[in-house]
């Protein structure tokens, strides 16, 4: 692949989805952008980049960046958080929004929706007390055809068999030919949109608990900092994080802090306005001591 090729693959996937993409992973590009290129009529790569170059047609463009996407996901990925999720976050939360009877939970780079439905069968299988709830389970993810997979909520058998324990998949899924589709209530109780990370989160509402997992590792360190903000900003001062097994917010972002008692999970260090006055600055060493104080008012 031409130098100037590469260049204008890899500055086109940054912008457009915060992929950063070294030289050394240049055949991803010639593997993955021929059926593009094929799609569009076009004899080559070379001409694709060239395309690119002249024309930008947004369409050429989204197709060019969702087929950079790396799109592996499975069921209870790491198991670890979804414990987390049942033992820990969901009964603090579900005694905090006591009141309002609401609560929001985003799997903020979704793929093929593995995640967003081990979620609600987490729920499914421990908020026996959530009737009368209003519980939002939002997945979303930059690329519509992985949205669509996740929709369908149908799977390969070797998906299924992929990190989900086989009580959970004789009670949630029914064979469909050769694959498995998931149960009709947990298919509708997860509502996925296309959202880019990078974009404003601000029309998505706010989150109580998001799962941001597995992204960020495909980002620079500029584009993590700044999507982590933008996330926190989606969150009340009492929401979680939890972040993929190889991914932290350790020398990345101010904006949250692990909690030690919960690992691999993090909580927002600023207070949001209003829980302190406006006028008071506060180390991030004072904050998190907020932080923590904040948390035992609300437990
Ligand atoms: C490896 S999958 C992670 C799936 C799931 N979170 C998990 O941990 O199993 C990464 C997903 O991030 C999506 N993605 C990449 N860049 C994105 C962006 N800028 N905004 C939203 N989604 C993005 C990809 O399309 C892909 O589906």
């Amino acid at each position: 692949m031409l130098a100037s090729d590469f260049e204008t693959f890899s500055s086109l996937v940054k912008t457009e989805s915060g992929l950063a993409m070294m030289a050394d992973k240049a055949y991803l590009f010639e593997s993955r952008l021929q059926p593009v290129a094929r799609k569009w009529n076009l004899a080559g790569i070379g001409q694709l980049a060239e395309a690119l170059r002249t024309q930008r047609n947004a369409a050429q463009i989204r197709d060019v960046t969702e087929a950079m996407t790396v799109n592996e996901s499975f069921f209870f990925r790491d198991a670890k958080p979804f414990d987390q999720l049942r033992d820990n976050l969901l009964p603090t939360l579900l005694a905090a929004r006591s009141a309002s009877r609401r609560l929001r939970i985003w799997s903020a780079a979704a793929s093929s929706g593995q995640e967003a439905y081990s979620i609600a069968m987490v729920l499914q299988e421990s908020c026996a007390d959530s009737n009368g709830w209003m519980i939002d389970i939002v997945g979303t993810d930059l690329s519509t055809e992985i949205l669509e997979r996740a929709r369908a909520g149908v799977y390969t058998s070797f998906e299924v068999q992929r990190g989900l324990p086989a009580r959970l998949m004789s009670k949630y899924f029914t064979r469909d030919g050769e694959k498995w589709r998931i149960a009709e209530p947990l298919r509708r109780g997860v509502r996925f949109s296309r959202h880019n990370l990078l974009d404003d989160l601000a029309p998505l509402g706010t989150f109580d608990i998001v799962f941001c997992r597995n992204v960020l590792i495909y980002f620079d360190l500029a584009t993590k900092s700044k999507v982590l903000a933008a996330v926190r900003r989606q969150m009340p001062a009492d929401g979680y994080l939890i972040l993929g097994a190889a991914e932290t917010v350790l020398g990345v972002s101010d904006d949250f802090t692990a909690l030690p008692e919960w690992p691999g999970i993090y909580v927002p260090v600023k207070p949001t306005m209003g829980l302190l006055p406006e006028h008071m600055t506060v180390s991030l060493g004072q904050a998190a001591n907020l932080q923590s104080q904040y948390r035992s008012q609300l437990s």
